[in-house]
């Protein structure tokens, strides 16, 4: 590909730009990027080469935390909390993401994908091409991994890449009510080992709050999934402050996410440990949050900061990671380069994939977005406005929407 803007995402100029950019792609991997002056006359002059005509290239976007295989939708709770009832309110009295648990162990695995398929959908039209989807909504052995297999059936027929997280620790269900720490018990010495051996699970994340689970039940969770080699990740600091970021970061966590109530003087151990900070503004906006993640602590530390849409149908019904990135620059205040970062290299940090994937780097996955600007602030700047022209995963353009390709180019595009 020549003539194009690229952000590579990589090295110390901001968005790793290079202006008139040529990028060379064989057997699906990117094998040269650079300035097109400099580039190999393969990548200039073949008739294979596809001309960008002054566009963007960024790396495939990355949503590095959502809930997006769940059964039902809770707008009758969105009703009922803007008369005035609270999230933790709501989730006491059974409702929340219990109700969201009924209605997705009632969904047979087909129904799961079916009403899911769309929310994928969305994501990908907006230049997603690695998505995480949790599981969280099933609570008991079957339903967990119900839960992951509709992830894997959606993205294979989608394809886009898929990193899968066991959350069997987020809420507590009806069955084990008072009873915590026998259904930790459970998640430890049933669920998770049947999750994994029925080959679902990459990482194992968990909810430690008021209203889920406490950082000593936390800290167990954890235990069991080093016994299986997983790593590790945290809903943390989302409603309150409990000091389960730190417990994670001091425990080798991956990422913590939320995070809100993180205090500044934590900061200092997630950097330490090398632990991602992954901020969800949808779930801020959506639940008329007030107090703000400690985004200038994070900066000084240089806490890598990921930004996801947390996609779920209780606090964050978002199917936008560009919305997400523009709410990050207005809500928490980063700039659009740190939002772009926090949904390329800094996502695939926060899964653990960044040798392979986040940046335009020769030896990468060749995952790219082709966009109608010039400047990869507009991804941050527009809201609603869907500027993406054309997707690349491992090498291959996909169509899909109502994408416009480039003119001289078609969806089986040879690798160049
Ligand atoms: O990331 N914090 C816990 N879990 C989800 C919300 C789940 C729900 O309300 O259904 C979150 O915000
Ligand atoms: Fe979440």
């Amino acid at each position: 590909m020549k003539n194009a803007v690229l952000a590579t995402m990589a090295g110390d100029a901001q968005y790793g730009l290079i202006e008139n950019g040529a990028l060379g792609i064989v057997n699906g991997k990117i094998d040269w990027v650079g300035t097109g002056a400099t580039a190999p006359e393969r990548l200039t002059t073949e008739s294979a080469v596809v001309d960008c005509n002054g566009m963007l290239i960024t790396p495939g976007l990355i949503d590095c935390h959502t809930h997006l295989v769940h059964a039902g939708d809770r707008a009758a709770e969105f009703e009922r909390r803007l008369q005035g009832a609270g999230y933790e309110e709501i989730a006491r009295s059974g409702g929340g993401i219990l109700s969201t648990v009924n209605a997705t162990r009632a969904a047979s695995i087909d129904q799961l994908i079916e009403q899911s398929a769309p929310r994928l959908d969305r994501l990908m039209c907006e230049g997603v091409t690695t998505v995480e989807i949790k599981s969280g909504y099933g609570l008991d052995t079957d339903n967990e991994i119900k839960i992951l297999q509709a992830a894997n059936a959606l993205a294979q027929s989608a394809g886009v890449r898929l990193q899968k997280t066991f959350l069997g620790a987020h809420a507590l269900p009806p069955e084990y009510a008072g009873r915590k720490d026998q259904y930790i018990h459970l998640v430890c010495s049933r669920m998770l080992p049947a999750a994994v051996r029925a080959g679902v699970v990459d990482a194992v994340d968990a909810f430690a709050a008021g209203i889920a689970f406490s950082l000593e039940q936390v800290r167990r969770v954890f235990a069991a999934a080093r016994q299986h080699n997983l790593p590790i990740k945290l809903h943390a600091e989302q409603l309150g402050h409990l000091g389960g970021a730190k417990l994670a970061a001091e425990m080798g966590a991956l990422s913590v996410d939320h995070l809100e109530y993180l205090q500044p003087e934590e900061v200092g151990v997630l950097a330490t440990a090398g632990t991602i900070a992954v901020l969800l503004p949808g779930a801020f906006y959506f639940l008329q949050e007030t107090k703000l993640p400690p985004v200038h602590a994070l900066r000084q530390y240089q806490v890598p900061i990921a930004i996801a849409s947390d996609c779920n149908p209780g606090s964050s019904p978002l199917t936008s990671l560009l919305l997400a990135m523009n709410m990050a620059c207005t809500l928490f205040a980063l700039t659009p380069s740190e939002a772009l970062q926090g949904v390329t290299i800094n996502a695939a940090k926060a899964l653990g994939l960044d040798q392979r994937i986040g940046s335009l780097e020769v030896g990468k996955e060749a995952d790219l977005v082709l966009w109608n600007t010039a400047n990869p602030a507009a991804l941050s700047y527009n809201l609603g406005l869907n500027p993406c022209q054309g997707v690349m995963i491992g090498g291959q353009w996909q169509s899909r929407g109502k994408i416009n390709y480039p003119e001289n180019c078609n969806e089986t595009q040879p690798n160049r």
